[in-house]
């Protein structure tokens, strides 16, 4: 009995130093693996600009779809197009265009990036912010209507300020297709992922998409950084969205994968483009 006492201290100190060493090995895997395999997704960090930590918007998210009777309108092969991008680039700066029923998954599969929505319509944008007041979203005038869509084509190339050489956007007034009246943060920020599935382009006098498809070009190429964008565009299906796609986004050249009714592009800044590129007239 007593030589069994003494030795215990000894048994009970290396079990300890094992269980140590054997859980930080474990905690250590654990968060190898998940810092590497999608953005720290459950490990605590800075809270977002919104005040929101991302382990918040993601379990407010689990709850929300758990229990959401509507679901989002791209399916979910469309959808894998754009995570399995993000799964690759977050955090990153996430720029979209529309607010909807997939806006809290989008900021939940960016968590400690920055997802920033643009949205036509303010009323949408109070009735989907009452319940979700974790997203970023902004109120964008549109200058143009689906049914100037030919016109704007046609007539673009003669305005200089929307050549492909001097485009800009912040208060280019003159060229239509610019949008030239964002928040600051927009024109600021360098977005690494634009996600086009708004504004409306299904009536005559709905904006269209022309000035969201033009202009996510012109962010692109205007990249001081050396990275690519990634442009999603939805509704492709319809004549507007591929025919501006391919005047600006370049299928010919920056098209890499789609499905359904959604195109993926990934688009250089100009200074890395080839010099006929970067000089050329014509955006593709
Ligand atoms: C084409 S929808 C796509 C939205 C999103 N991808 C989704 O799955 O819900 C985009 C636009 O439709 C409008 N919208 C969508 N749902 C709406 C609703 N329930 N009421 C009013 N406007 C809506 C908004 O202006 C929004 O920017």
């Amino acid at each position: 009995m007593k030589n069994r006492l003494s030795v215990k201290p000894w048994i009970l100190g290396l079990a300890v130093v094992g269980l140590i060493a054997g859980s930080l090995l474990i905690s250590g895997y654990i968060g190898f693996v998940d810092s590497n395999l999608f953005c720290s997704i459950s490990t605590a960090g800075p809270p977002a600009i919104t005040g929101y930590s991302p382990a918040e918007i993601q379990l407010q998210s689990i709850i929300h779809y758990a229990t959401a009777k509507i679901v989002p309108q791209q399916s979910l092969d469309e959808i894998h197009i754009s995570f399995d991008v993000l799964k690759v680039r977050c955090p990153c700066n996430f720029l979209i265009f529309g607010l909807g029923h997939d806006s809290l998954m989008w900021a939940s599969l960016n968590p400690h990036g920055t997802t920033v929505f643009l949205e036509e319509d303010p009323k949408w944008i109070q009735t989907v912010i009452k319940d979700a007041p974790m997203l970023r979203a902004y109120h964008v005038q549109y200058r143009t209507q689906l049914q100037e869509a030919d016109q704007l084509l046609s007539t673009y190339r003669s305005e200089p300020s929307c050549s492909p050489t001097k485009a800009f956007l912040k208060d280019n007034k003159k060229c239509k297709l610019a949008l030239h009246n964002l928040p600051e943060e927009i024109y600021e920020k360098e977005w690494d992922l634009i996600m086009i599935d708004a504004p409306r382009g299904y009536f005559a006098e709905a904006p269209g998409r022309m000035a969201a498809i033009f202009s996510a070009a012109v962010m692109a190429r205007n990249r001081k950084g050396s990275g690519v964008t990634d442009v999603f565009l939805h509704d492709v299906d319809r004549k507007v969205e591929r025919t501006f796609a391919q005047e600006f986004l370049c299928k010919n050249k920056y098209y890499v994968n789609g499905v359904g009714r959604l195109w993926h592009f990934k688009i250089p800044p100009a200074a890395n483009m080839s010099k006929t590129d970067r000089t050329s007239d014509r955006y593709c």
